[in-house]
């Protein structure tokens, strides 16, 4: 059986591509946000997913305002970088999973989350820049990689609670494969930050915090913020978190915080980014768990059994 293991949560900050693109990564500005990413490349490369799955907006790349889905599962065999308008980032071609796709669009459908399945797709950076901080920049990307694309850019964007239990349907999609997959999922995007309009450049780090806090420990609390509250508080742009929720709700209701990273600015965006692994049953990570220690019988109960033995031998 498929599972999912670790769920990833990643900002998607194009400068952060640019600054990878342009060898920038060593200058201090940019060293700040790259070296929070050190740890989680080595939990990458530890954990070596067999698949990942990556929530992601599209930035008007695959999909012009002529059409715009809220839910788009990418089931190609691959997905060639977009060209945003300074010709694609020289980062590998993305091999896709068509197998495990397919099932997860069956299922899920089957399940009423009426999704788009897409067959020829081009990621952009919103995708491309969470691969470069936890897999770096090798020549081919390790593993196959499902994109599921979510409307955050154009207004309805779906709700949280709509994405938490997308999350849910997708676990239980994965845990229906009957293949042995270890899956790992991303939420990108996020967290507080306003591109234009008179609040350009805001950035509300108490939010951004108490949103990490709550999606390790109470993420159902964040499905009930509505969309004007994420504006409010964490700017127009900040609505990209209800792709976090889908990440969330794949993974068990405990689950184990290994590595949390916050930063300001990373251009004009608050980085955040958590790395959540499944505690429970055939997560892989058992290992680290100690085995439940045998339950040593009670006093009471040994009297008992000793006077029943007793009461045994005088019948006998
Ligand atoms: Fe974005």
């Amino acid at each position: 059986m498929a599972r999912i293991v670790a769920g990833v949560t990643s900002s998607h900050v194009p400068a952060i591509g640019a600054a990878i693109d342009n060898h920038q990564t060593e200058e201090p500005y940019w060293k700040r946000v790259f070296s929070g990413f050190e740890k989680s490349k080595e939990w990458m490369a530890k954990t070596k997913p067999d698949v990942c799955i990556v929530v992601y907006n599209d930035h008007a790349s695959a999909f012009s305002v002529e059409i715009v889905p809220t839910f788009a599962l990418g089931c190609a065999a691959e997905f060639p970088p977009a060209d945003e308008g300074w010709g694609p980032r020289p980062v590998p071609v993305v091999k896709g999973h068509p197998q495990l796709a397919a099932h997860i669009a069956q299922s899920v459908i089957l399940d009423e989350f009426d999704i788009t399945v897409v067959n020829k797709m081009e990621v952009d950076h919103g995708l491309t820049v969470p691969m470069n901080l936890l897999f770096g920049s090798p020549k081919q990307w390790p593993c196959p990689v499902i994109p599921l694309a979510v409307n955050v850019v154009l207004y309805p964007p779906p709700t949280g609670h709509r994405c938490f239990m997308l999350g849910r349907a997708i676990r239980k999609a994965v845990e229906s494969y009957p293949e042995d997959l270890r899956v790992v999922i991303f939420g990108t995007g996020g967290m507080s930050h306003q591109i234009s309009g008179p609040r350009a450049g805001l950035i509300n780090s108490k939010f951004d915090k108490a949103f990490l806090d709550n999606l390790t420990k109470d993420p159902k609390k964040l499905t009930r913020i509505p969309h004007l509250e994420y504006m409010r508080e964490a700017g127009a742009e900040g609505i990209e978190m209800v792709m976090w929720l889908i990440m969330r709700g794949a993974l068990d209701d405990k689950v184990e915080e290994v590595y949390r990273f916050y930063t300001v600015p990373a251009s004009n965006t608050a980085v955040g980014h958590i790395i959540l692994e499944n505690r429970g049953r055939g997560s892989g990570f058992a290992s680290r768990h100690k085995a439940p220690a045998k339950r040593k019988p009670a006093a009471g109960r040994l009297k008992r059994a000793a006077a029943l033995a007793k009461a045994e031998r005088i019948r006998g």
